[in-house]
């Protein structure tokens, strides 16, 4: 399902996939152990990851089969780099990586001030090449959108060839937040949530999504 803005590119796409959404439910669940959170977490990613990389551009190549000679395609280009947003991203990253696992890995760190929910960057590191690679953005939670904004604000200054954003939960707010301030870049969320709550949190959402994942609560 996909939602483009009406007054700008800006896109939403929504992972209806029935695997998905059965997924989603049982990580809801306040009950649920660190180990399923995470296996599921990790089985979540990988069929997020079919979703997020389904238009990446191929090229054919010749290739020599037990039988004959043939073309076949191969993804073209370099590698795409996925981008975990520190800390709950890089519980998104392995099942990613399972499916793309010649991918190249960033990391920004950012945490969110508890009084003004504002991004405050501690931690950046990009590969190389960064124009000629197409960009990942991972966090499963676009809740205020604060993070992700400046996340992807700094990104844009290595210039890569492309930006996506990809979480699991989204708030209406942070993607009005998140568009507002990218318009060029696409999300996709396995499910846009009804609303914040006073503490940032997105309702009815899945609860910190760090803690669940690394079980510090
Ligand atoms: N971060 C989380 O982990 N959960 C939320 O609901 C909001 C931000």
């Amino acid at each position: 399902m996909t939602h483009p803005s009406t007054d700008s590119p800006a896109a939403v796409h929504v992972v209806s996939h029935p695997l998905v959404q059965h997924k989603l439910t049982l990580m809801r669940e306040k009950d649920r152990s660190t180990s399923s959170f995470r296996r599921l977490m990790h089985e979540v990613s990988m069929l997020m990851a079919y979703e997020v990389t389904r238009d990446m551009p191929v090229q054919m190549v010749e290739i020599e089969t037990p039988l004959e000679r043939t073309m076949a395609p191969v993804i073209d280009g370099k590698k795409t780099v996925f981008v975990a947003i520190l800390r709950a991203g890089v519980g998104f990253l392995d099942g990613m990586l399972e499916v793309v696992p010649s991918a190249r890995v960033g990391h920004v760190g950012l945490y969110r001030d508890p009084k003004t929910l504002v991004a405050v960057e501690y931690y950046f590191k990009m590969p190389h090449d960064m124009h000629e690679r197409d960009a990942i953005v991972l966090d499963p939670m676009l809740a205020t959108g604060n993070s992700a904004v400046a996340a992807v604000e700094r990104l844009k200054e290595t210039r890569p060839k492309s930006i996506r954003f990809v979480c699991l939960l989204a708030a209406p707010e942070g993607l009005a937040n998140f568009h507002a301030h990218h318009p060029d870049v696409p999300v996709y969320t396995a499910a846009i949530d009804r609303q914040l709550n006073d503490h940032g949190y997105i309702m009815p959402g899945l609860g910190d999504a760090g803690d669940r994942i690394f079980g510090t609560k």
